[in-house]
């Protein structure tokens, strides 16, 4: 079980969030993609992060395989595992607004009350849910990754879809159709939600 340390107080920073985003010109948010494993979460999310670098804006992708790499190699893939997964990566997420910048999260985060919990770390408006919406059975057929096969396999347990909850958002701030439009046109349809395209 967590613990929480005894005798650790806040301590106040003189310089806040908005004096360190004004540097950079922009304001904090978290665009948050949530999606089976194989919707297309990441290619989409590089593609926005792409288009803000080159619009001049500081922004950061923490993308699931990569931080599961380091931060959350301790993580594997049980329920609980995945709650402590998201609960990091949104206060990772909240650590980097506080900086200043934009922050893309490309995470499965299957779980409604995780991805509601991250969204209560946030000012009104800083965070965006964005579905990135694809049948179970196309992302199987497309297996990019022959994840699902292996899964099916009995090679992977608790695999998203398979044997383990992929609870959808029921409203997201953006839902992607990304059965059949292409992750060029959802990245578009992302920069318009923000009003940059
Ligand atoms: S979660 O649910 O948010 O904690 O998952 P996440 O950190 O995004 O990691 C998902 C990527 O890990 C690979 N992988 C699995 N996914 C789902 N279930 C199981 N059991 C599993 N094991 C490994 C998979 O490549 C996921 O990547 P994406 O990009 O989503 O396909």
């Amino acid at each position: 079980a967590l613990r929480r340390a005894g005798n650790v107080h806040w301590q106040h920073l003189d310089v806040d969030k908005a004096a360190r985003a004004r540097i950079k010109g922009q304001s904090p948010r978290v665009l948050w993609f949530t999606g089976l494993s194989g919707a297309g979460k990441s290619t989409i999310a590089n593609l926005v992060d792409k288009r803000l670098h080159s619009l001049g804006f500081h922004s950061f992708l923490l993308d699931g395989d990569n931080v599961r790499h380091g931060l959350n190699r301790d993580l594997g893939f049980t329920p609980e595992d995945r709650v402590e997964n998201i609960r990091r990566v949104a206060e990772v997420a909240k650590l980097m607004t506080e900086a200043g910048l934009i922050v893309l999260v490309s995470f499965i985060s299957p779980f409604r009350a995780e991805r509601q919990m991250a969204r209560e770390r946030f000012g009104e408006g800083e965070f965006l849910e964005i579905f990135v919406d694809v049948p179970l059975d196309l992302a199987e057929q497309r297996d990019v990754k022959g994840l699902y096969r292996k899964a099916r396999a009995g090679q992977i347990p608790n695999f998203t879809g398979i044997d383990s909850p992929y609870e959808a958002p029921e409203h997201p701030d953006l839902r992607l159709d990304a059965g059949s439009e292409s992750p060029e046109r959802l990245a578009r349809r992302v920069l318009e939600k923000l009003g940059l395209a």
